[in-house]
């Protein structure tokens, strides 16, 4: 069973972000005990309008009136198992890209399974994805926590499953700091250093997403197992169509 992953680097710049992104993906392709797919997916570069409000994607199937790049990251974001977020820390929380994309991500969804339920009402399939959350900022106590539970929060709307790594690196995500660095390859520097704040959030962030691929494939199991129970309520029949082609 293929479990695929979609790192997702929220960060302008090829920064630390990015570093903790690909020590946690290159951890679980280097384990070999799960059949993993994986994909990385940069904001660098990208453009994220605001969500308008607009209601067009209600009308018209989940589609965007804004023309960016949101509907190709919300076609990867549809298509994985396993979505690991790597975000610096702005304000407290997540960069204003990335929110933008999530806003937008949440409220095309309605549109995208408007027909699904009989009821006619705004509802949301479970779409049972599992998602980790990974966070660094320049200082210490300045949001990562904050970051990690906004993304938490985005994740149970999506109707999927916030995972951590391991206790005590992990309490609700992976979170870091570079030392008061501002430079992009703090995080790296520091690392080679042996740095041990760095240490326990690279060790944080591999743990993270091995536990996220885990979880997805007893996920997907289990789907598979009660698929004859499930099938019956609308709600799980986009996961179990998506287990299907697996
Ligand atoms: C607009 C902006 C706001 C920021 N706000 C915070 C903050 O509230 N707390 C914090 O610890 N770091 C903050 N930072 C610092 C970044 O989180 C830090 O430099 C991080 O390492 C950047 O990640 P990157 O290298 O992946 O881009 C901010 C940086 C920018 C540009």
């Amino acid at each position: 069973m293929e479990i695929k992953i979609l790192g997702i680097s929220g960060s302008p710049r090829k920064g630390n972000s990015e570093f903790l992104l690909t020590k946690g993906l290159d951890y679980v392709a280097n384990l070999n005990d799960f059949d993993v797919k994986i994909e990385k997916y940069l904001f660098r570069g990208k453009e994220f309008k605001p969500c308008m409000g607009c209601g067009y994607c209600g009308k018209n199937g989940g589609k965007c009136i804004h023309n960016d790049d949101f509907a190709g990251l919300k076609s990867k974001w549809m298509q994985a198992d396993v979505i690991i977020y790597s975000v610096p820390v702005y304000h407290m929380s997540m960069p204003g890209q990335v929110k933008c994309f999530i806003d937008r991500l949440g409220n095309s969804l309605f549109g995208t399974y408007k027909n699904l339920f009989d009821s006619g009402e705004d509802t949301l399939p479970r779409l049972m994805k599992v998602i980790g959350s990974i966070t660094q900022g320049i200082h210490l106590f300045s949001g990562q926590e904050h970051t990690l539970t906004d993304l938490i929060n985005h994740a149970l709307l999506m109707q999927s499953i916030p995972v951590v790594g391991d206790m005590w690196e992990s309490y609700i995500g992976a979170a870091g700091w570079t030392n008061n660095k501002i430079n992009r390859n703090a995080m790296e520097k520091d690392f080679k250093k042996g740095n041990f704040d760095t240490r326990v959030a690279v060790e944080a962030s591999e743990k993270l997403v091995k536990r996220a691929v885990e979880m997805a494939a007893i996920i997907k199991s289990g789907l598979k197992k009660h698929k004859k129970q499930l099938i019956k309520d609308s709600h799980y029949i986009p996961v179990l169509n998506k287990i299907k082609d697996d």
